[in-house]
Parts: C-alpha cells; sequence; structure tokens
C-alpha cells in the first residue's frame, strides 16, 4: 500500500469540526469530473425537490427536511449529490477521489437503502410504498461510469508516464 504523509492526519483533524461547517460544494462542484452523474442527476425530480413547494414552504423546515435537507445550514438547494453522498469538500480533490479508502475517511458516504428511507417513508405523499431495487434504476446515475462510457468521467490530468527504451 502506497504510504501516506501526516497531512491526512490534519484532515482527520479538520473533519471531527467540520459538522458545523460548510463544507458542501453543490452539484456544480462534481459535473466537471462526473459529467454523465451530473447529467442523469440533473433530470432527476431529487434535482428539482424545492420546486414542488410554495414560497411559503420554501421556508418551512418540516417541508425542507426532505425536500432541502441541506439548504439551511449549507445553501445547497434540493436533494443533490452531497445530500447522499456526504459533504465533498474533503473527498473530491482528485488525489482523495483516486483513493477510496481515504475518500470514505474524510466523507464520502455509500447511500444504503436506509438512508433512502429517511426521507421515503411512510410519511411521503407516495401511491406506493418505497421499492428500494426499483427506485435505485430509477435514479440511475453510476452505470455510464461503470462501463467506461467514453466521456462519463473526465480523469484529472496525470503527468505523461516516462518512456521505456
Ligand atoms: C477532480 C475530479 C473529481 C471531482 C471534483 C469529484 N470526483 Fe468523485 N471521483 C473522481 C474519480 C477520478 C473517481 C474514481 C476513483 C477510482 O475509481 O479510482 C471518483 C469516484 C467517486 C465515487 C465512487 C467512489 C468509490 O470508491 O466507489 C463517488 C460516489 C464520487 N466520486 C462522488 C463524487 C461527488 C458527489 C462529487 C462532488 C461533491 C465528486 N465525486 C467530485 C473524481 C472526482
Ligand atoms: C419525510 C420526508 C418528506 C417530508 C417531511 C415532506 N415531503 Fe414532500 N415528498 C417526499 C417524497 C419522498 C416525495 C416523492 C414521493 C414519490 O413520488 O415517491 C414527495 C413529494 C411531494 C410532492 C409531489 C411532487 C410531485 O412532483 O408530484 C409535493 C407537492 C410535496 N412533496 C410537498 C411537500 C410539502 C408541502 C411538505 C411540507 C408540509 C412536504 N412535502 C414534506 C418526502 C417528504
Ligand atoms: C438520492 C441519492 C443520490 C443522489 C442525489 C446522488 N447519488 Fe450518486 N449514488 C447513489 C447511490 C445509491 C449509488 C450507488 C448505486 C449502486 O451501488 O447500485 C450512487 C452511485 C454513484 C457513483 C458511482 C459509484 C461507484 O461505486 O461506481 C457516482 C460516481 C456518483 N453516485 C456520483 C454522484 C454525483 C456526482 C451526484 C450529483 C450530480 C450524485 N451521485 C447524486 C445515490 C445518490
Ligand atoms: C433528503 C431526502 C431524500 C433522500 C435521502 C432520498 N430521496 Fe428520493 N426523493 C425525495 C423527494 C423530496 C422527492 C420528491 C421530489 C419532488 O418531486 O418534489 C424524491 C423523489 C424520488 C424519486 C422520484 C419519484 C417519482 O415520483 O418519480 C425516486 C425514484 C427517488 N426519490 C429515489 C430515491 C432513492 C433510491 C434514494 C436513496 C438512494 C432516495 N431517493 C433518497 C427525497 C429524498
Amino acid at each position: 500500500m502506497r504510504a501516506r504523509g501526516p497531512w491526512i492526519l490534519s484532515l482527520v483533524l479538520a473533519l471531527s469540526g467540520a459538522a458545523e461547517a460548510a463544507d458542501y460544494l453543490g452539484p456544480e462542484s462534481c459535473k466537471g469530473c462526473h459529467l454523465a452523474a451530473y447529467e442523469a442527476f440533473n433530470q432527476s425530480k431529487h434535482a428539482r425537490a424545492m420546486d414542488s413547494l410554495s414560497d411559503a414552504q420554501k421556508k418551512d423546515a418540516r417541508c425542507l427536511s426532505c425536500h432541502g435537507p441541506d439548504q439551511a445550514a449549507q445553501g445547497v438547494s434540493h436533494v443533490t449529490c452531497e445530500t447522499c453522498h456526504g459533504g465533498g469538500k474533503y473527498y473530491s480533490p482528485a488525489y482523495v477521489m483516486k483513493d477510496a479508502e481515504l475518500a470514505r475517511l474524510v466523507g464520502l458516504v455509500d447511500p444504503s437503502e436506509k438512508s433512502c428511507r429517511t426521507c421515503h417513508d411512510a410519511s411521503s405523499p407516495s401511491l406506493k410504498p418505497f421499492d428500494f431495487v426499483e427506485s435505485l434504476k430509477a435514479i440511475d446515475h453510476w452505470s455510464a461510469e461503470r462501463t467506461g462510457k467514453k466521456g462519463a468521467r473526465a480523469e484529472a490530468p496525470q503527468p505523461e508516464p516516462a518512456k521505456k527504451k
């Protein structure tokens, strides 16, 4: 395994006070590297969840808790990348993103069925009970990256490898 410098310690220390800090960067910040994911997300109802609310409801914490949970503390509207994947301030630099373990250590979250159900519960106005497998298909923004579709994910520029003679 690659050795990690002491900077990791300062990152972790910085994080211990991060719960209150504005560590969300907004979905535009992910777009440059995750273009296909961003475009799929941008078509989804999550990207417009606050548009279902009236102006008065947009200020009502009881509605925002699901339609804009990061509005008050982070200034990010709707249900976005970071609502599900965690605030990106510390994990979105390229060198962190490439290290799956480190990215999770500094805030990247793997969204689970349980995390969906914090909003998709009995109190939401759905006609059908929440079906995790079906709902996942409806928000698919990962298949393009996983199947390596061209341009789906832009890599940060890499130094040219030294040519062997
Ligand atoms: C500088 C480019 C860059 C930015 C900005 C970026 N990512 Fe990434 N991300 C990557 C790369 C590259 C990978 C793939 C790492 C690998 O597979 O080696 C990745 C991987 C991921 C993964 C999968 C991690 C895993 O190990 O399964 C998720 C989820 C993710 N990014 C979410 C986000 C979100 C959400 C944002 C915005 C807050 C974001 N990324 C911003 C480059 C970036
Ligand atoms: C517990 C989470 C939760 C809370 C709290 C909540 N909603 Fe929702 N709301 C949802 C979910 C989830 C959906 C999508 C349901 C579906 O189609 O599966 C939804 C859908 C809606 C829709 C329908 C949107 C459409 O396109 O059909 C409206 C309107 C709405 N909510 C308004 C409100 C208002 C107003 C409040 C506050 C009084 C509120 N919601 C509070 C979770 C919530
Ligand atoms: C409603 C929650 C939700 C939102 C919003 C969301 N994601 Fe995801 N994302 C998921 C889930 C769940 C998965 C994993 C699906 C699976 O494993 O089947 C995932 C997977 C991914 C992956 C692939 C990870 C891998 O292991 O290959 C990337 C990259 C990613 N998301 C980036 C983003 C970006 C960028 C945004 C915003 C533009 C975003 N996501 C918005 C829930 C969300
Ligand atoms: C922070 C709250 C929240 C979380 C977490 C969340 N959602 Fe949602 N979701 C909503 C709201 C609110 C809506 C309705 C948006 C609207 O139309 O106003 C919605 C809408 C949807 C819809 C569209 C329903 C329709 O009628 O078309 C799908 C599919 C969905 N969510 C799947 C998921 C999945 C899968 C997860 C977990 C990976 C998840 N959501 C996590 C709040 C949430």
